[in-house]
């Protein structure tokens, strides 16, 4: 057990929070590697609920590490209200927390450049949580941003603030979109965070890979989702960071010979929040239920999430580009209701049938799924923790995913609470977490 990247596979909320905090029991490290104040990641311990945001799932267990890799943007408002929230919890953030100087910061006038994208006529609306992110990330591509070592040091953060805001302002103006960003306000609030950060911030490139030399074992917590990944999503409709497996060596500075295990984390359904292709979407009654059942309203922005079918294809393809180990199913339970449970397994396009999932918006558009039904298990699988406690139909249900994945099922929740968990016996994410 050394480094082991947990990520969605599908487009995000996929029950990663729960997986990552179940699992980091038996890791030193959890460090988060892209992404902001998009991801909302819900932890339940007893009666506590935590709605975590920027901060990595470990910050949860007391005398773990949890570390902010350099591929984050960082908001440092939104940082310091979560923050807050844990301490009045009794968490000890300043003593388990550390943040990369190698992270973006993400300004106020990132949501104002994302309202003028995502509102302005004829712009193709993404659907997006509207916190900045793809403006932050945008900075940080063309190399204007700021970071969190400038943020540090007032006459850097100054300088580079000052500049980035008659750029952003020009900018507006010329759109017409200008909002009176308030420059010296947001400056002096940002130095206001800097001595409540400092202490938290190094150089965690360093302070993992020495970690790990030292026989350390890291747990990689993905945000988002392989289908939102900004190269091997559903692009455009996708978030502007690199969600898949890879991001976790680029957006931490662990080399990929670091890396040994990816866990999936799928739900056993599907479901996405915001705009973009969606092929098995359930639009009729079924897609209500699952929402209803599932409680499916996103925990950043409320929205209602779109509800569908489990998509083999599309797992084939996230196994594929993220080299999954094991799989989780999440949310099983949900289904428990139904007569019936499709499940996609290929697609047709004309005349054609299809088992790859297609690369563009476009050919998404074109495709139609096709189902196999599976017979739904109508009893209560709610909390049950051992595999031969479930009802056969449900076991046949999973046995199928496996099947028709190619990946290994080697965890199935059954419940948001940590026990309401199997993990296979002798699986190879027994070996890779336990
Ligand atoms: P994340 O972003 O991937 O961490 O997922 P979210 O926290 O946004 O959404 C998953 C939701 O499902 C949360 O409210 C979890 O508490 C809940 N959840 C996780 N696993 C299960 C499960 O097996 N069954 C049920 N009913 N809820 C679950
Ligand atoms: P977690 O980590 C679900 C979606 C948004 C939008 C697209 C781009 O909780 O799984 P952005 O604000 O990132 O530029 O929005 O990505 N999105 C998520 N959907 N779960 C998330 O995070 C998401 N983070 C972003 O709804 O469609
Ligand atoms: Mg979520």
């Amino acid at each position: 057990m050394a480094g082991i990247v947990c990520i969605g596979i599908q487009w995000g909320d996929e029950g990663k929070g729960k997986v990552v905090d179940l699992f980091s029991e038996r890791f030193d490290i959890v460090a988060r590697y892209q992404g902001g104040h998009n991801a909302g990641h819900t932890v339940f311990i007893g009666e506590r609920k935590f709605i975590l945001k920027l901060m990595p799932t470990g910050i949860l267990r007391p005398g773990k590490l949890a570390v902010i890799g350099n591929g984050v943007v960082i908001d440092p408002a939104a940082l310091v209200a979560e923050m807050d929230m844990l301490e009045a919890a009794g968490i000890d953030v300043t003593r388990s927390l550390r943040i990369s100087n190698r992270a973006h910061v993400l300004l106020p006038a990132h949501r104002m450049m994302e309202k003028m994208s995502e509102g302005r006529p004829g712009r193709v609306s993404i659907g997006t949580t509207s916190r900045g992110i793809g403006p932050c990330y945008e900075d940080k591509t063309a190399r204007r941003g700021i970071r969190v070592a400038d943020l540090l040091d007032r006459d850097t953060f100054r300088a580079k603030y000052d500049d980035l805001m008659q750029e952003k302002i020009a900018i507006a103006q010329a759109l017409d979109i200008y909002e009176d960003p308030d420059v010296a306000r947001v400056r002096e609030m940002y130095e206001g965070f800097v001595e409540r950060l400092r202490p938290m911030v190094c150089d965690t490139v360093l302070l993992l890979n020495r970690a790990m030399q030292d026989g350390k074992s890291v747990m990689f917590e993905g945000a988002q989702g392989t289908m939102l990944d900004i190269d091997h999503g559903t692009y455009p409709f996708v978030t502007s960071s690199s969600a898949s497996a890879g991001g976790a060596c680029t957006g931490t500075g662990v080399p990929p010979t670091r890396i040994s295990g990816v866990i999936g984390v799928a739900k056993a359904y599907i479901t996405r929040v915001g705009g973009g292709p969606f092929p098995t979407e359930a639009l009729d009654g079924a897609g209500d239920q699952i929402r209803q059942r599932g409680n499916e309203f996103g925990s950043v922005t409320g929205r209602p999430r779109r509800c569908g079918w489990f998509d083999i294809p599309l797992a084939r393809y996230a196994a594929e580009i993220n080299g999954l180990d094991s799989l989780v199913i999440t949310k099983l339970d949900v289904l428990d209701e139904f007569d019936n449970v499709p499940v996609c397994v290929g697609y047709r396009r004309g005349k054609q049938t299809v088992s790859e999932i297609p690369s563009t918006v476009g050919e998404l558009g074109e495709i139609e799924p096709v189902y196999e039904c599976l017979p739904g298990w109508k009893s209560e699988t709610f909390g049950v923790r051992s595999y031969d406690e479930l009802p056969p139909k449900a076991k046949d249900y999973l046995a199928f995913l496996e099947n028709r994945t190619g990946v290994e099922l080697g965890c199935i929740s059954t419940g948001p609470e940590r026990n309401q968990t199997i993990v296979k016996s002798g699986s190879r994410l027994e070996k890779l977490v336990l």
